[in-house]
């Protein structure tokens, strides 16, 4: 991946969604960085993380898990028809932002996602698509339960005083919980 700020991106959803690893293969960029703190906040310390820059690192990665390429791809299934098998650990594999993903990675995946396209552009940010394939994922692994949707960090929701600069400040604001026009969530 070579923008630092999708890389950012990737820690924080990781963090979210319970991701156990990210994978930070080939040229991708790693901590410490600024322009992935910037976008990571402190993610990067609460994901393990391990950088593999040769594409043979992937093998031990894949080993014995199954593997889901997200990928714009003529042999690609829809979010409804992706199965994860009972038991098996999950690679979700975010690919290239330019040029995709190689023909060696297709042909290992054990499935390839494509998230459907319903406006004018040909694709995704690939932060953005990943974000949404892990919580794809983790609906799988982990159920849709109400209890999951409480933070299992045991903190109060983003949304009691307003977020500025990675810290929640304020009351909760009284009545409609509609942002104000400038508030920023995250
Ligand atoms: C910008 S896309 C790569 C270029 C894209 N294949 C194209 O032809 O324009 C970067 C990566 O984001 C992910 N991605 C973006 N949109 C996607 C989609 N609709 N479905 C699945 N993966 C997507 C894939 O991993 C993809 O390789």
């Amino acid at each position: 991946m070579r923008s630092l700020a999708n890389v950012g991106a990737l820690f924080r959803t990781c963090d979210a969604a319970g991701a156990s690893e990210l994978v930070l293969s080939g040229i991708t960029g790693t901590p410490p960085d600024r322009r992935i703190d910037k976008v990571a906040l402190d993610a990067v310390e609460m994901v393990p993380w391990r950088h593999a820059p040769d594409p043979a690192d992937l093998d031990a990665v894949f080993e014995g898990r199954y593997v889901v390429v997200l990928e714009q791809h003529a042999t690609a299934i829809a979010p409804a028809d992706l199965r994860i098998p009972a038991g098996r650990d999950v690679v979700l594999v975010a690919c290239e932002e330019l040029f995709g993903a190689h023909d060696a990675l297709l042909a290992r995946a054990d499935a390839v996602l494509e998230l459907p396209m319903r406006g004018r552009k040909d694709s995704l940010n690939v932060a953005m698509a990943t974000g949404i394939a892990m919580y794809l994922v983790a609906d799988q692994l982990w159920g849709t339960a109400e209890g999951d949707m409480a933070s299992r960090q045991d903190r109060p929701p983003v949304r009691e005083g307003v977020l500025t600069r990675g810290v929640t400040v304020g009351e909760t604001p009284a009545g409609p919980r509609e942002p104000k026009l400038g508030t920023r969530l995250s």
